[in-house]
């Protein structure tokens, strides 16, 4: 054989192939959040802000607004939870605030729930919801409230419903972003 002609092989034969890693389950801690999860939490939010209808915000939050939302929540002793990876890394978040300010609501919260995009689909959104349920529960709210968009929030939908959340109206053409109108599905969950 000319040494031109000689080519490396390019792969093990099969039985000599090293057995691949197994993947690695997907493991996750739920906490309160802190101040530092906060830069965490605010890249996970302005993700769909920027690409999503999912949320109507169409301006990316600051560090400062989820720092004094922060401080409002807490204030207000309202649940807001983080989903953590075991090495540390922020893959969600869930929180419940106040419906509207007229005193008499004050049993009445909305929720919000965002993942990381690489973390949605395994079942973290579940966990989620349910510790911020109970955690509602704990604090003595009696209604949660969740405003979900009428298009491209399927997976929102099917988990609120999951959890006994029910549709309590629509609302059409309220929302108008990326050039397209946009209505709100209203679900309400009781806590008693
Ligand atoms: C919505 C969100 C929190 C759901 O969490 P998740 O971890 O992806 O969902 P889970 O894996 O826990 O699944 C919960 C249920 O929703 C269903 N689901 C999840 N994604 C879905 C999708 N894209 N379309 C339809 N159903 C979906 C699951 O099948 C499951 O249903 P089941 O309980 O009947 O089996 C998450 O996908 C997310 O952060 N999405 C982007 C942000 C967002 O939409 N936030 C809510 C704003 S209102």
């Amino acid at each position: 054989m000319l040494e031109e002609e000689y080519q490396p092989r390019r792969a093990l034969p099969p039985h000599l192939r090293k057995a691949p890693e197994p993947e690695a389950p997907f493991a996750f801690e739920i906490r309160d959040a802190t101040l530092r999860d906060l830069p965490d939490v605010r890249e996970i939010y302005n993700y769909y802000v920027v690409n999503s209808v999912v949320t109507f915000d169409e301006d990316a939050m600051t560090l400062r607004e989820w720092r004094s939302k922060f401080a409002y929540l807490h204030k207000l002793k309202m649940p807001f939870l983080v989903a953590v990876s075991p090495t540390g890394q922020v893959l969600g978040y869930a929180l419940v605030s106040p419906w509207k300010q007229k005193r008499a609501y004050r049993f009445t919260v909305e929720n919000s729930i965002y993942l990381r995009p690489a973390a949605t689909g395994k079942g973290l959104g579940h966990a989620l919801l349910e510790a911020l349920i109970e955690r509602s529960r704990a604090a003595g709210l009696k209604e949660i409230l969740a405003v979900v968009a009428d298009k491209g929030a399927e997976g929102s939908l099917r988990l609120h419903e999951a959890f006994g959340f029910t549709e309590i109206g629509r609302m059409g053409r309220v929302g108008y972003k990326f050039e397209r109108w946009l209505g709100t599905v209203m679900l309400q969950k009781s806590l008693k």
